[in-house]
């Protein structure tokens, strides 16, 4: 069987969550190199995304509010571009309010594909949509999005297919990624497919710094919680208070650097590793892109996109862009 095509229900479906050797083998290779990293990925286990979602509902995060906002406002409109009778397919299965508002404002979609690495997250979007939207049929694939999927074909034909990514979640790729991202959906979505990709624009610093440190600190606990998933799952031996949560704006790279600096001079073994950390230490843990309409083109460029259409909340904060074939 291949995984990658895997659909549900299918009674052999895998759940693709990585194993703990190989999150051992990326923390290890993380930690080997300088200043060390941490990948980001491996912050959403279920406490992960619970504090997730709870960051969204924060006032500072307006990533998440002003997303729904701009759909609410301009999504008439994303209809009358994009056409009737599509196969929506998204990246990541979300935590279901944008995907719902999408759903409802298009003409007559035939088919909805949420593509998650997690058969738990994509079982429980599809059981939460298909109630909603008897009339789409739930397509969803367990797959890693990062690589070309190939989709499985909905009962009634589609015009053609729509690849779904809001959130800023590029974002958190870094160029190169990127690109390769992009480029998958590319295939995916085949030749006459769009994608529909939400992008955080540049702006104050004050503003976006100011999203990634909120008052009530659930920022700083979704980060420290990538110590706790670690030392459970592979055996770690983080000491989470010894480290804290920093998140600074770097205008040079236009990007927001999440780090956590360790708090004292200490070592922490990993799978049979020891790794040394100097007081002020920051271990590298996760980036958000924020995008100029130039870098976001450039970038859609190299992946073989045109940006055909664009549309922003009013105080240009964020940008949903929607992307043809070059
Ligand atoms: C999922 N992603 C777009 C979030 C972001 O804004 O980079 C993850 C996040 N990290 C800290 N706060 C939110």
């Amino acid at each position: 069987m291949n995984l990658s095509t895997s659909v549900v229900p299918d009674a052999d479906l895998v759940d693709l969550q990585p194993t703990p050797e190989r999150i051992a083998a990326d923390v290890v290779a993380g930690l080997s190199t300088s200043p060390k990293r941490l990948p980001s990925k491996y912050f959403y286990d279920a406490r992960g995304s619970e504090l997730f979602e709870r960051i969204t509902h924060q006032p500072e995060y307006y990533l998440t509010r002003v997303e729904i906002g701009l759909l609410e406002s301009r999504l008439a409109d994303i209809a009358a571009v994009v056409g009737p009778r599509l196969h929506v397919v998204e990246y990541g299965s979300g935590s279901g309010h944008k995907t719902e508002l999408l759903l409802a404002g298009l003409d007559d979609p035939v088919a909805y594909t949420p593509i998650e690495i997690s058969r738990a997250a994509l079982l429980h979007s599809v059981a939460r949509l298909e109630g909603r939207f008897a009339a789409i049929e739930m397509l969803p694939v367990c797959a890693d999005f990062t690589r070309p999927v190939s989709l499985p074909q909905p009962g009634r034909a589609p015009r053609r297919r729509l690849a779904f990514f809001p959130g800023s979640t590029l974002g958190n790729f870094d160029r190169d990624e990127s690109i390769h991202l992009l480029r998958a959906m590319r295939d995916t979505v085949g030749a006459d497919g769009l994608a529909l990709i939400g992008i955080d624009l540049h702006k104050e610093t004050a503003v976006i710094e100011a999203a990634y440190n909120d008052a009530a600190g659930v920022t700083a606990d979704f980060t420290l919680n990538l110590l706790v998933r670690l030392n459970r799952e592979i055996g770690s031996d983080f000491d989470v208070d010894q480290f804290r949560h920093r998140a600074r704006y770097s205008t040079e790279r236009s990007r927001i650097e999440t780090a956590l600096v360790s708090q004292r001079d200490q070592q922490v073994q990993v799978d049979g590793h020891t790794f040394q950390f100097e007081a002020g230490e920051a271990m590298q843990v996760e980036t958000s892109h924020k995008y100029t309409d130039a870098d976001f083109t450039a970038l859609a460029s190299a992946a073989g996109w045109e940006v055909a259409d664009s549309w922003n909340d009013p105080e240009d904060r964020l940008g949903l862009r929607l992307l043809a074939r070059a």
